[in-house]
């Protein structure tokens, strides 16, 4: 899996994914070729290509804002001539627009689908030619929230939602033709998204003591999730969705009980019931 598309990979996430894709090809002696997409709004873009030429690849940066449904397209076929071909789409760019549900603007709620899930179809169906040709994967990025309630996120979960079935949907019918299609699902990583939050080192100890790994992931977590998913090693994999979140998602209401209450802190056992005397 040499030559990539990685959508929103100028920074957090993204950027860890490509970083980690061109490590791996070189290691087995291939050289990477990587398209990045962004906004294009800030340097990021054009400062992760040049990470990737330090390291040996080759990189091209593709600006387009996936709220165009024309912009997809285009990013593939940009990505199908400088890599000559293509081996794998990770579609990672996404994002929130926060707010209740009450106060949610049509727009937004049409922009979040537009860059979270339905990129991922035009994506797919842009890059099928040449995936069937590589017998190559696609990868969605999702999140824990497109299974659990959110606040503030209204048309986050929903969209992640539909991600997590589209995968599923394109990976039955396009099975046949050699492609492997998955999700990787984060829960909470930090990176740009998310440091504003969690800026203090203090926070992200309290926060991170509330996940049974206890700690927040870090985007080269989920890069290496994505690496393996679309990599020679996932070859029978299609159709799953894998949640990289430390088990944050298993926590069941006792757990949150525990921690709030500070009973699990006096206990010997760490996360277990005292036992009665
Ligand atoms: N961080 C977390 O805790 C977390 C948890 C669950 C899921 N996720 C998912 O993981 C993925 C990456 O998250 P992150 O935290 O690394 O995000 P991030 O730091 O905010 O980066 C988002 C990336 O997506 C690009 N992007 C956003 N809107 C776009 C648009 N309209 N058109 C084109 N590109 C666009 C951004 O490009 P610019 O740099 O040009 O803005 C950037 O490269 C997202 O799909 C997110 O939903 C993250």
């Amino acid at each position: 899996m040499s030559r990539v598309l990685v959508t929103g990979g100028s920074r957090g996430i993204g950027r860890s994914i490509c970083l980690r894709i061109a490590h791996d090809a070189l290691a087995r002696g291939k050289t990477p070729k990587i398209v990045v997409t962004g906004t294009g709004t800030s340097p990021d873009l054009n400062n992760v290509v040049a990470e990737l030429k330090a390291l040996g690849a080759e990189a091209l940066a593709v600006p387009g804002d996936l709220n165009d449904p024309d912009v997809p397209a285009n990013l593939v076929a940009h990505a199908v001539e400088f890599c000559a071909g293509l081996d794998a789409v990770v579609h990672n760019a996404g994002g929130a627009i926060a707010g209740t549900l009450l106060k949610t603007k049509l727009a937004d709620w049409e922009t979040v689908f537009a860059v979270n899930c339905r990129a991922f179809f035009l994506l797919g169906i842009a890059a099928h030619p040449a995936l069937r040709q590589s017998k190559g994967a696609l990868c969605a990025i999702g999140s824990n929230a497109s299974e659990a309630m959110q606040p503030f996120l209204n048309a986050y979960p929903p969209a992640k939602a539909a991600l997590t079935m589209l995968v599923k949907q394109m990976a039955y019918e396009w099975g046949r033709h050699g492609i492997r299609v998955n999700c990787v699902s984060p829960g909470l990583i930090l990176s740009r998204s998310t440091e504003s939050a969690l800026s203090e080192l203090k926070d992200q100890e309290r926060v991170g003591a509330h996940i049974p790994l206890q700690r927040i992931g870090s985007p080269e977590d989920v890069a290496a999730v994505v690496a393996f998913v679309i990599g020679p090693d996932a070859a029978y994999l299609t159709g799953e969705n894998i949640n990289v979140d430390g088990g944050l998602r298993h926590l069941g209401p006792e757990a949150v009980l525990g921690q709030a209450s500070g009973w699990s802190a006096e206990c010997p056992g760490g996360g277990m019931r005292p036992e009665k005397k």
